[in-house]
């Protein structure tokens, strides 16, 4: 049903669909090494919170390979070195470290009683596969239900890029679109561009239109007056990190359609899988929110257009508070954006 393949490992090497070239080029960027997966991370050639994750997790893989030949001492330092440098390409996502624990939980439980380190490898393999397959799955269960809350005809409003290049194939918020229009729902969807790395222009866009799902692209300042003209019938955005109050960090700009959602009474959904739910911070004010170079506001596709020597303030992620929020959609169930909702279910893989 989606043709968009995101990901993939074979013989030894991580292939991502370039996410700096879409829609002009479809290339795929080739990972040999753990640094190699740091880099298509931190320079966003792979980005979403679910894609990041099983990024890492190949990257371990990647280390893996590239040390396993070495006496085991040495195999262990280096491997404690890679885990830790990916950890360090993005601070928001959480989806980041909760892949990089469970990689590090079956190096850790393994290395000393396994024979081989061939034999981890190909552990560390299925590991990261499995990361892959249980993003798919929990985006199709996230979509069963997110389908529920989308009316027959509905105008949906989505923010940066949720869709199957954000995850391992099918999408958060963009799933619960994608899922909406194949079960004939009939809707149209009103794309934000997403300054300033305009994941909404480049990536959304792309993704519905090879779909031949009805869209309408819009500047990011454009989404008020939509909302005031009654436009507007659902939000759907996914999310980098959920705090368990709730209060969930996504693509900067999120937080300010959470207030017009609510100034006009419009539901606003996050969907994302239990995996972007931070366990260990108590709110939003405890998420890293990444900041990113000046040149991505300055300069439109390499051309300066800001005059020279300014400040520039370029925070890629903000925080809405749950009080904003109608409801979480993961998969498994729509949950309240509060302590009692969350604090229900576990992460899984802990
Ligand atoms: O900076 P990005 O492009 O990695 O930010 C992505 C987002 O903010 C998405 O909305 C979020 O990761 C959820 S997508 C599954």
């Amino acid at each position: 049903m989606n043709p968009i393949k995101p990901i993939f490992f074979e013989e030894e090497r991580l292939f991502l669909l370039d996410q700096r070239k879409i829609p002009l080029k479809e290339e795929y960027f080739e990972c040999n090494s753990f640094k190699d997966t740091y880099y298509a991370i931190k320079e966003m050639v792979a980005r979403g919170a679910p894609l990041i994750g099983a990024v890492a997790a190949y990257g371990v893989v990647l280390a893996c390979k590239e040390f396993k030949d070495d006496h085991k001492q040495n195999f262990i330092k280096n491997m404690d070195y890679a885990i830790k440098h990916l950890a360090k390409s993005r601070p928001t996502a959480v989806n980041l470290f909760w892949a990089l624990r469970r990689m590090e939980k079956v190096f850790k439980s393994n290395v000393d009683s396994i024979d081989t380190l061939e034999n981890l490898y190909t552990l560390l393999i299925n590991e990261a596969h499995n990361i892959c397959y249980e993003d798919l799955e929990t985006n199709y269960q996230m979509a069963r239900y997110g389908v529920k809350v989308v009316k027959q005809k509905a105008r949906i409003l989505t923010h940066c890029n949720t869709g199957a290049l954000a995850t391992t194939g099918y999408g958060t918020a963009l799933g619960v679109v994608r899922e909406a229009h194949y079960v004939g729902k009939d809707i149209k969807v009103y794309v934000d561009e997403t300054r300033p790395r305009l994941q909404g222009t480049k990536l959304t866009s792309w993704e519905l239109q090879k779909e031949q799902i009805p869209f309408t692209l819009i500047a990011d300042s454009v989404s008020a007056v939509l909302m005031k003209k009654g436009y507007i019938d659902l939000i759907l955005v996914g999310a980098d990190r959920i705090a368990p109050n709730g209060d969930v960090a996504n693509k900067i700009g999120t937080y300010g359609l959470s207030v017009l959602a609510k100034q006009f009474d419009i539901p606003f959904y996050v969907v994302a899988p239990t995996s972007t739910i931070d366990l260990d911070i108590s709110c939003g004010d405890d998420i890293q929110i990444e900041e990113r170079k000046n040149e991505e506001v300055t300069n439109i596709n390499g051309v300066r257009v800001a005059p020279d020597n300014i400040q520039v303030y370029n925070p890629a992620f903000d925080v809405t508070p749950s009080k904003n929020i109608t409801g979480i959609i993961t998969e498994v169930g729509i949950l309240g954006a509060d302590k009692n909702s969350i604090r229900e279910f576990r992460r899984k893989g802990d």
